[in-house]
């Protein structure tokens, strides 16, 4: 098996694509395959010529933290999570696997995502402090729970912005974990309605053309759609 890989020495390199043969079980994850790679010291490429480790980024290995994004076979996905099996027939073939295009390149397979963070920090879009609700209140929100709990596992891995077609470099739209977010916030803190309703109009409903390629991606298939059709109404 193939397993070709673009790299980029640093954030000011060219990139390049590099090969290497492996010879993985279908069970191994993306993730377990660059590390099989990365395993010796001598590592060399299809043609035998040495070449330095991959870099790439885990944390989990089991798919809750988000940091293994990357995009597979041209799909954006978690590397921990996605399995030679069912990229490769029989163990022949070539996987492709390449950093995430929105971001800036650090190194490698490696991205730096803090813009994520920045955009929620600036737009405040965060639950700033634990309000408990009155009784009637919180019968009320029962009917909520299924749904924010959801919504609540986002990984802010950055899969949904780099399928979606409308989120450039994440200046004016946030994508959809940005919409989630909003409607997050303003479900728990109902109080921040009409401000979290006006930044979602602004960063979300202007933007989105409702590709809804987001909701194929999301490794924890968060109903976007859904958090889309109670916000609409608050923008
Ligand atoms: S390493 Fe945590 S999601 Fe893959």
């Amino acid at each position: 098996m193939k397993v070709k890989i673009l790299r980029q020495v640093s954030p000011f390199s060219e990139s390049y694509w590099e090969t290497f043969d492996a010879d993985v079980p279908g069970e191994t994850s993306v993730a377990a395959l660059i590390d099989h790679i990365n395993y010796n010291d001598d590592i060399t490429d299809e043609t035998g010529r040495p070449t330095t480790r991959i870099g790439w980024e885990c944390s989990c290995l089991q798919g809750v933290c988000g940091s293994c994004a990357m995009v597979i076979n041209e799909v954006p996905s978690l590397a921990c999570e996605t399995f030679v099996r069912d990229l490769v027939k029989d163990g022949n073939g070539t996987i492709t696997i390449r950093p995430l295009r929105k971001f800036p390149i650090v190194h490698d397979l490696v991205v730096d995502r803090s813009s994520i963070f920045e955009n929620l920090k600036k737009t405040s879009m965060y639950v700033e402090e634990y309000r408990p609700s009155s009784k009637a209140k919180k019968a009320k929100q029962k009917e909520e729970l299924a749904h924010r709990y959801q919504t609540a596992k986002c990984l802010k891995c950055g899969l949904c912005l780099e399928v979606c077609p409308n989120y450039v470099n994440g200046e004016r739209f946030l994508g959809a974990l940005f919409a989630n977010d909003c409607y997050l916030v303003s479900s728990r803190n109902p109080e921040r309605s009409a401000e979290v309703g006006k930044q979602y109009a602004e960063h979300f409903a202007a933007g989105c053309s409702k590709s809804l390629s987001c909701m194929d991606v999301c490794p924890m298939k968060i109903p976007t759609i859904a958090s889309m059709a109670k916000m609409n109404r608050k923008a």
